[in-house]
């Protein structure tokens, strides 16, 4: 094993992005992901079709980042691929696309959760990016999940607070969807909030227990907040959209700071960063650094690129594993519910 010269190919294909990324030690070499317009029409993801075009896009996809870091399959030293959370038939195509090539190869295959992925994303080396120091909390947010992590170390990391319906972006996706913005609605919300009043619209915020977090009653309200202003004016949306946006935005925001104080103040830990597509917004980026002068905590966030689902990600947690030649076998199967 060779583990001064460590190349990775990683794969990632849990939902609806096809990527690639090739990692040199614990720096990203190429990372290239082919994002899947087909479910803009839909609303939503449809399994079926991410699932056939995972198999369309994967060999240009591993063939293009392979070729953006000038390197020859020959000289990988693993292949590292997400295993899950995710849809099962997104999951299979990257799976066993992996352990073929790894089985041609002759090299170690690696398996990776993608929620791990998401947290450790943090230690790919790059310039201007500090790296979290252990412990910290990592806040987990993406179309499919919503989790606060206590992180210990690279492979310790516990559960502290989760949502029990909706997935945040799933609460940016759908009140889009309700204000007619086609899928995925979370940066329109994002584009639209800025130029809009926060406070415009309040909307009421869930009371859960603990560091646990609901977001389908806002959704509902959302929805019946639309249906009652609409019957009074058929323009109402279209007029007030910034407003209605910046409104969402802010109060999906203080959901999230407050678990979060809530979190800080239970772990006594004040380091947090933050993964997952949701991190991409705007809001919560500048709430998050405002928050280390406001509350004391230092945070961290990651490069844009790494923050959606890509294979970066999957590559650091595959060089962790690789050093720790913690490798599958050939017959790892793909996880659809894949705890951390
Ligand atoms: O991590 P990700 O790429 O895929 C999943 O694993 O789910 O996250 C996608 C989610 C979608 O719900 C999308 O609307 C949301 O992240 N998202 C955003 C922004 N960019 C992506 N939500 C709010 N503001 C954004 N700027
Ligand atoms: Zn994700």
């Amino acid at each position: 094993m060779n583990t001064t010269n460590c190349y990775i190919l990683a794969i990632e294909s849990s939902c609806d992005d096809t990527s690639a990324a090739v990692l040199y030690n614990g720096k990203i070499l190429s990372n290239v992901v082919a994002n899947q317009k087909i479910h803009e029409a839909y609303g939503g993801v449809v399994p079926e079709l991410a699932s056939r075009a995972h198999q369309q896009n994967i060999v240009p996809v591993v063939h293009q980042a392979l070729a953006k870091a000038n390197i020859d399959k020959k000289q990988l030293s693993a292949i590292a691929f997400t295993r899950g959370p995710g849809l099962m038939g997104s999951l299979l195509v990257g799976t066993s696309f992996a352990k073929s090539l790894a089985y041609g190869l002759n090299i170690p295959l690696i398996e990776v959760n993608h929620m791990q992925a998401h947290i450790l994303a943090h230690f790919i080396d790059e310039e201007g990016y500090d790296k979290p120091s252990f412990p910290f909390l990592a806040l987990t947010i993406s179309g499919g999940h919503t989790q606060i992590v206590k992180v210990n170390s690279y492979f310790d990391m516990e559960v502290i607070g989760e949502t029990i319906d909706d997935a945040v972006g799933e609460a940016f996706d759908k009140s889009a969807k309700v204000l007619g913005l086609p899928y995925p609605g979370g940066p329109l919300i994002d584009k639209y909030a800025q130029l809009g009043n926060p406070k415009a619209y309040p909307f009421t915020k869930p009371k859960v227990a603990d560091l646990n977090f609901s977001f389908s009653g806002l959704k509902t309200a959302i929805m019946y907040f639309v249906q009652n202003n609409v019957k009074e004016d058929a323009d109402f949306v279209a007029k007030n959209m910034n407003d209605i946006c910046a409104s969402i935005q802010y109060t999906i925001i203080n959901i999230i700071v407050d678990k979060l104080k809530k979190a800080v103040k239970q772990t006594g830990i004040k380091q947090i960063a933050i993964g997952g597509g949701v991190s991409a917004n705007s809001g919560i980026r500048t709430t998050l650094k405002q928050a280390e002068n406001r509350f004391g905590w230092k945070t961290y966030i990651p490069k844009f690129e790494y923050t959606t689902d890509n294979a970066a990600m999957i590559a650091i947690v595959g060089y962790f594993k690789y050093l720790e030649q913690d490798f599958a076998d050939e017959n790892v199967a793909a996880k659809a519910r894949y705890q951390l």
